[in-house]
């Protein structure tokens, strides 16, 4: 079955820009509304515990303004539960964080953790917010994702984009049986990180993946062709993959 492929556009790289200078400007928000004029289906924002990129502040201000889906990035925290609970975003990812890595670098341990994670699964769930986890393309994550009663998953692609050659094409098998493995299941599969141009199309291509969540490269990229040029080449990629 080949389905709609949304594309998830990921702000937060427009607050860190914001935050290196401590003012309003670039302003997240504005940037989302040019996503979405631009193509996109829906919008990512991570709130970290260490608030480098996005703020309250910014997570306050879209829910109030964004007439697209948000789909808020957390990690298994009380304190993100509490501001997920406060908010009922339409989505909430879960992703591993640790405060000293750059970025979210790699899944979370689904089966490790299966007792931490399926509380916050359940209360995100039992509150209508659609839980998803940000997990590698493994079948033993999938399988603690059913035991978890997880709706959807992410699958981490930052492996794909790094490595190259027949070691790319391995992980986009990986990707592939895992995007299989999930659907057999009934969870819905989404993928992200590290995605850009060059290497979006084979993703975009498995025609089971429902959503891609992109943020760094778009971001980058808007600098030299501005958002709006950025997202809807991202968005054609895509589509033309999907086709
Ligand atoms: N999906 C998840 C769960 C992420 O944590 C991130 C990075 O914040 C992305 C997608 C987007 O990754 P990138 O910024 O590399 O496109």
């Amino acid at each position: 079955m080949t389905s709609a492929l949304r594309l998830g556009v990921n702000i937060d790289h427009v607050a860190t820009i914001r935050n290196a200078r401590g003012g309003a400007h670039p302003d997240p928000v504005r940037a989302a509304f040019a996503a979405a004029e631009a193509g996109a289906d829906g919008i990512t924002a991570h709130l970290r515990e260490d608030r480098r990129h996005i703020t309250d502040a910014d997570i306050d201000a879209l829910m109030a303004k964004l007439e697209i889906p948000l789909n808020l990035e957390m990690a298994a925290t009380e304190e993100m539960l509490g501001i997920a609970l406060a908010h009922r975003p339409h989505a909430a990812c879960i992703v591993p964080e640790k405060r000293e890595e750059r970025t979210t670098e790699g899944g979370l341990d689904a089966a490790g953790q299966h007792n931490q994670l399926a509380y916050f699964v359940d209360r995100l769930g039992a509150a209508n917010i659609r839980v998803s986890l940000f997990i590698e393309p493994d079948p033993a994550q999938i399988e603690a994702a059913i035991r978890l009663g997880a709706p959807v998953v992410e699958f981490h692609t930052g492996r794909y984009a790094h490595v190259e050659g027949a070691e790319r094409e391995a992980e986009l098998r990986r990707i592939a049986d895992a995007t299989a493995l999930a659907v057999k299941n009934g969870i819905e599969p989404h993928a992200g990180h590290g995605l850009s141009f060059d290497n979006v199309q084979p993703v975009a291509a498995i025609p089971q993946i429902a959503e891609l969540n992109i943020g760094h490269f778009l971001i980058g990229e808007a600098i030299f062709t501005g958002l709006d040029a950025s997202v809807r080449h991202m968005r054609a990629l895509m589509d033309k993959a999907r086709g």
